[in-house]
């Protein structure tokens, strides 16, 4: 594992558990960890969280960030509005690994209400362990962003 990563977290109120309990397990692995917040369980908008976790991303493009709301729908929906950002909603290690290995994912999106704490270990353990393959996969992941006409 890539321990020298700095990951940024952010999650809103439903996320809030599971982003506390993901934190503690990514730092016992030696990742540096930049806790964007939120820290209290009052109800907040989700998009203003995944809106910073993927402005930090953007700034630093070999960081990786965690996003985690009740099902991780509404994070990766805005996620990906940004420029650069390749947000993947996982619920599984299948679709966490081939995220990294075919799209390139730099955002992990998790359900707070959906995945239990051991699942969601073993999904995060693979996206921060998983390299792009490349190749073929290049171009079609630059194909992501807005063409220009
Ligand atoms: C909050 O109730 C919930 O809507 C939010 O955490 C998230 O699941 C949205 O996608």
């Amino acid at each position: 594992m890539n321990a020298a990563m700095t990951i940024y977290m952010g999650s809103d109120h439903a996320g809030l558990e599971l982003k506390q309990n993901l934190r503690a397990h990514l730092e016992s692995k030696g990742f540096k960890v930049i806790d964007l917040g939120v820290f209290e369980v009052e109800p907040v908008d989700y998009p203003e969280i995944a809106r910073e976790v993927s402005e930090k991303v953007q700034e630093n493009p070999t960081s990786k960030g965690i996003l985690v709301c009740g099902t991780g729908i509404g994070m990766c929906m805005t996620a990906n509005k940004m420029p650069g950002i390749r947000a993947a909603n996982c619920e599984s290690v299948a679709t966490a690994e081939m995220s990294r290995k075919h799209n390139d994912a730099n955002i992990l999106c998790l359900g707070g209400r959906v995945l239990k704490p051991e699942l969601a270990h073993q999904v995060v353990d693979v996206f921060m362990n998983t390299a792009f393959e490349g190749g073929r996969h290049i171009a079609r992941v630059a194909k992501i962003e807005p063409q220009k006409q």
